[in-house]
């Protein structure tokens, strides 16, 4: 990679990510483009997921649903044109692996094709056949347990997970259930605390969490949430900039000179 990968780390793969389990805390965010690749892997992240919340967060839709497995492999491209050193990470949409196992292989080797390095998938045991198939396939595989928002109909609602004793014996029969069907990692979405400190204690790959507590072995953000580009940010995520702020001020800005006569000024043309 041109420029070599930040803070001399050399390029992150499953194995490191596998290791950081009970050593070190591992850092994921979303991006969705080739900037945003290259902003979030010059900051040193050891992953970067290309979240089908991009569905809301770009492209403008109430949920995950509509995001197609066509606009997963544009961004995935896209991001993977920035050769990021973080490992990439696509998430498998909505109606891309439910059908059959099969299907479920077919996207993820799109995925992979566009640059995915490895694929995400919602659910627990009732997709551990998938899981298996796509890994043994070739392609590495997250699970992602707690909140699944592309089952957000079912669920009735983006909801806290985790929340009784039943719940949480379920979260940790799903989690090994995705480990040993190979699942390298498991996203813990929305629930208790003490739910992902569970189930982070009884798996032996990294968990990763958002919006579930500081027990588990890495954490993820949506980028737009961390740096306030969104209309919305969830009360589990921290705003550590105001982008939208600067994006507005800056086109203000610029559209005020236009209109004064001031830009372009000197300099800008010839
Ligand atoms: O799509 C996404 O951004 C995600 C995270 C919420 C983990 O799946």
């Amino acid at each position: 990679m041109a420029g070599g990968c930040a803070g001399g780390r050399g390029k992150v793969r499953v194995r490191d990510v596998l290791a950081a389990k009970g050593s070190r805390r591992l850092v994921m965010v979303t991006a969705y483009d080739y900037p945003s690749a290259l902003a979030v892997d010059r900051a040193g992240v050891d992953m970067i997921l290309v979240g089908d919340s991009l569905g809301m967060v770009v492209l403008g839709y109430e949920s995950t649903l509509q995001v197609t497995l066509d606009d997963m492999t544009r961004h995935t491209a896209a991001v993977a044109r920035a050769r990021p050193c973080a490992l990439v990470v696509a998430d498998m949409p909505f109606m891309s692996y439910e059908p059959s196992v099969s299907k479920a292989v077919e996207s993820a080797g799109a995925l992979a094709r566009a640059g995915a390095e490895a694929v995400k998938l919602e659910g627990g045991s009732e997709y551990a056949d998938r899981v298996r198939a796509i890994v043994n396939a070739g392609v590495p595989v997250v699970g992602h347990i707690g909140l699944t928002p592309q089952r957000v109909h079912r669920l009735s609602g983006y909801r806290r997970q985790g929340k009784t004793e039943g719940e949480v014996r379920r979260l940790v029969e799903d989690a090994r259930a995705l480990e040993e069907a190979g699942a390298f990692a498991i996203v813990i979405e929305y629930t208790k605390a003490d739910a992902a400190r569970a189930v982070t204690e009884s798996v032996g790959v990294p968990t990763i969490c958002i919006g579930s507590g500081p027990h588990c072995d890495g954490q993820v953000l949506v980028l737009h949430d961390l740096i306030g580009f969104s209309e919305f940010t969830p009360p589990f995520a921290k705003r550590y900039a105001d982008v939208m702020g600067v994006v507005t001020r800056a086109v203000a800005e610029y559209a005020r000179e236009v209109r004064e006569g001031l830009f372009p000024g000197p300099g800008h043309y010839k």
